[in-house]
């Protein structure tokens, strides 16, 4: 069953997605990342395409191909990111799926850190980064739509409430990644969205399957 095939709800609309991890550099050859595969990702601004919007993917460094029908745009670390999401607006929708690093190294070295001998090992001061999700939510080009994720290990549903409201979200699409859930760079994700109306807890589903239900729910939002 094809759910995108059909009409095109979302012709004429523009939408912003976030994907992938981002790298923070330590120096010019280590840098600090969160995991993720951007699988989700790209598949939400492939599903978007296909309902007919013009989605600018804005990635972190990945392995995965760019999605079909999407211009995508590759950056490293989030400051980037950001720069990069706000050149997108205005845009109708956003989806913020990247795991951006929270904190970058507050001065990254020019040159290679090199060990030195019977010295102990250099200190890591770290600097916050910016929020992206955040600063869409309260942004004066705030999309029509804003979505967030919320990748949590325990209380997933009270975090992701107040993500969604510190945030500025409409719907924040929170799922349970510890370990043992292998939804970390695997091809499946069981997942709960978290908006005003309430929580609706969709079944285990591949990660495309999400992707095509989420952009068939933004499509009844902003339709
Ligand atoms: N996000 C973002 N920019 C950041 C951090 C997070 O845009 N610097 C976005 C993510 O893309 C995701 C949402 O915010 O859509 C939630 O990310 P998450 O890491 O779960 O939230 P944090 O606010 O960073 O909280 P914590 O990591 O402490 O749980
Ligand atoms: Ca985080």
């Amino acid at each position: 069953e094809d759910l995108l095939s059909g009409p095109k709800p979302l012709a004429g609309m523009t939408a912003v997605v976030t994907s992938g991890p981002t790298h923070e550099p330590i120096d010019p050859v280590r840098y600090i990342a969160n995991r993720s595969s951007g699988k989700q990702g790209h598949a939400i601004a492939a599903a978007l395409a296909r309902l007919g919007a013009e989605v600018t993917l804005v990635s972190g460094p990945v392995t995965i191909a760019d999605p079909a029908g999407v211009r995508t745009q590759h950056v490293e670390r989030a400051e980037e990111m950001r720069d990069a999401v706000l050149s997108a607006l205005p845009a109708d929708i956003a989806v913020m799926v990247a795991a951006v690093a929270d904190w970058r190294v507050a001065s990254s070295a020019g040159q290679k850190i090199k060990k030195q001998p019977g010295e102990a090992p250099p200190p890591l001061e770290l600097a916050e980064n910016p929020d992206i999700l955040k600063t869409v939510g309260h942004h004066a080009q705030r999309p029509r739509l804003v979505v967030g994720f919320a990748a949590e290990t325990q209380n997933v549903e009270e975090n992701g409430r107040s993500k969604l409201e510190r945030k500025g979200a409409d719907l924040i699409v929170a799922n349970d990644v510890s370990p043992e859930t292998g939804i970390m760079g695997g091809d499946r994700n069981r997942v709960k969205l978290i908006s005003r109306d309430g929580v609706e807890a969709w079944p285990d589903l591949s990660k495309d399957e999400v992707a095509e239900r989420l952009a068939l729910w933004i499509a009844t939002q902003i339709g």
